[in-house]
């Protein structure tokens, strides 16, 4: 495991597209998502086993909280720990950046992966509601 480089992005986003479970959107085009590592260098990690990526995790860490991203383990490498493993190192990167507490989202179709993160402690919440905005805050003239 390492961190993410500019040059995995690629590979990354191919990857990605093959995991049902990982929403892409909004963010996870080149130019945002280098954005992302270059703000967030020491925590997004990936795996690689014969140069070909088999998981991934993106922390972000925006000053008060941490959030994580697009933890994902190929179906032929899951259930041996790498999932816990990458979950545990972006964790711990993100706490010694400062992040007391960390939030992730899962999809609504996607609520096996729920088992996962219970086994790994995490706890559901049912006092937030998650609110989002799309809007260009941008103005252009
Ligand atoms: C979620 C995911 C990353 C887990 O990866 P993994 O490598 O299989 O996980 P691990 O082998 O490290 O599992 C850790 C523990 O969780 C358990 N576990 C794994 N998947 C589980 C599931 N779907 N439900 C319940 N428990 C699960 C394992 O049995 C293991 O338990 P143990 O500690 O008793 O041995 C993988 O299933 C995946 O990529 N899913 C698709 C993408 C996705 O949904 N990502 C999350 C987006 S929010």
């Amino acid at each position: 495991m390492r961190t993410v480089l500019p040059e995995d992005l690629e590979d990354l986003s191919g990857f990605w597209r093959t995991i049902d479970g990982i929403g892409l959107g909004k963010g996870d085009d080149p130019e945002s998502l280098l954005r992302f590592i270059r703000r967030n260098p020491t925590t997004c990690f990936l795996i690689r086993d014969e140069g070909q990526v088999v998981g991934s995790v993106l922390g972000g860490f925006d000053g008060r909280r941490g959030y994580v991203y697009h933890l994902a383990v190929c179906p032929e490498k899951r259930r041996q720990g790498l999932g816990r493993m990458l979950m545990d190192t972006v964790c711990r990167e993100l706490e010694k950046q400062g992040a007391h507490k960390i939030h992730l989202f899962v999809l609504n179709d996607n609520l096996d992966v729920v088992g996962f993160y219970r086994r790994l402690g995490w706890k559901e919440r049912t006092d937030i509601q998650v609110m989002s905005s799309d809007r260009n805050l941008i103005t252009q003239d």
